[in-house]
């Protein structure tokens, strides 16, 4: 069996739409016939409440995955949505992340528990906002990150570090991780703005920058309160329209 995309949804700023991108890429790429896993880890568990799941409610989760040994198909959930399955996290990954910083192997504690691939085609992992033991573990255990950037003024502050942390990661344990793309999100395409940051952007990740921007949609912000990805909530919308280009372009980037 061939081994999963792993793609990792990283950008140590909150607020810049990592969830969103997670939960709808994941969706769409389900859509598209992909056996797909989301992981959870982020503390705040938007990525599990925003997919319906009830965090009070949940058996296992992502931190059996990562100090209990427990194994890939253990933790994996299969979601109401076809081919896509879920790994859910409780708040108590916050405390989990302390106690992980004390165990052996504790950058690759992800890697180790996603190793045998579980025959997804896909695994997209959302990460915290920061660049934390939990997300060096995500850009540990990925082959590619997809990085969203929010259409502001700001949007480049602090993206040095980031990148920084991947430069490290790549000399140490994973040399072939690769920044898949940059992702203009909450784009307001009424401003003159947003074109300018763009192509700002362009200029910054030549080559690097999806062709496809996210606009900002209200539809996309209602969604996680109905625990439905968009293309379940309102598939016709503005933001499901960008979210399924998005996800074709990203496939098409990866090659598949
Ligand atoms: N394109 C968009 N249009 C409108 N609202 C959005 C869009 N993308 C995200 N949001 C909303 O903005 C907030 C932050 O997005 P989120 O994906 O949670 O960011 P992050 O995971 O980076 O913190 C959420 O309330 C989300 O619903
Ligand atoms: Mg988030």
């Amino acid at each position: 069996m061939s081994k999963p995309v792993i793609i990792a949804v990283t950008n140590q700023k909150g607020g810049v739409g990592k969830t969103t991108t997670a939960i709808n890429v994941a969706y769409y790429l389900a859509k598209c016939g992909k056996k797909t896993l989301l992981i959870d880890l982020d503390p705040q568990g938007n990525a599990t409440s925003g997919l319906g799941v009830d965090k009070t409610k949940i058996e296992k989760s992502v931190i059996d995955l990562l100090v209990s040994d427990a194994k890939l198909a253990d933790v994996a959930k299969k979601t109401k949505h076809k081919n896509l399955s879920l790994i859910p996290t409780t708040s108590h990954l916050a405390n989990t992340e302390v106690e992980l910083a004390n165990l052996n192997n504790k950058f690759v504690r992800l890697k180790k528990g996603i190793d045998d691939g579980g025959g997804y085609d896909y695994i997209i992992i959302d990460s915290p906002p920061s660049l934390s033991l939990l997300t060096v573990n995500a850009l540990i255990a990925a082959s590619y990150v997809v990085l969203p950037v929010q259409a502001e003024f700001y949007a480049m502050e602090g993206l040095g570090q980031l990148l920084e942390t991947m430069k490290l990661v790549r000399k140490g344990m994973n040399p072939t991780l690769e920044l898949l793309g940059v992702l203009v999100t909450m784009l307001d395409s009424r401003t003159s703005l947003s074109k300018q940051v763009h192509d700002e952007i362009k200029k910054h990740f030549p080559g690097k920058v999806f062709e496809t921007t996210i606009p900002r949609n209200i539809r996309l912000a209602e969604a996680p309160s109905h625990g439905l990805p968009i293309g379940a909530y309102e598939r016709w919308s503005k933001g499901a329209r960008a979210y399924k280009a998005a996800t074709k372009e990203l496939m098409t980037r990866v090659g598949d």
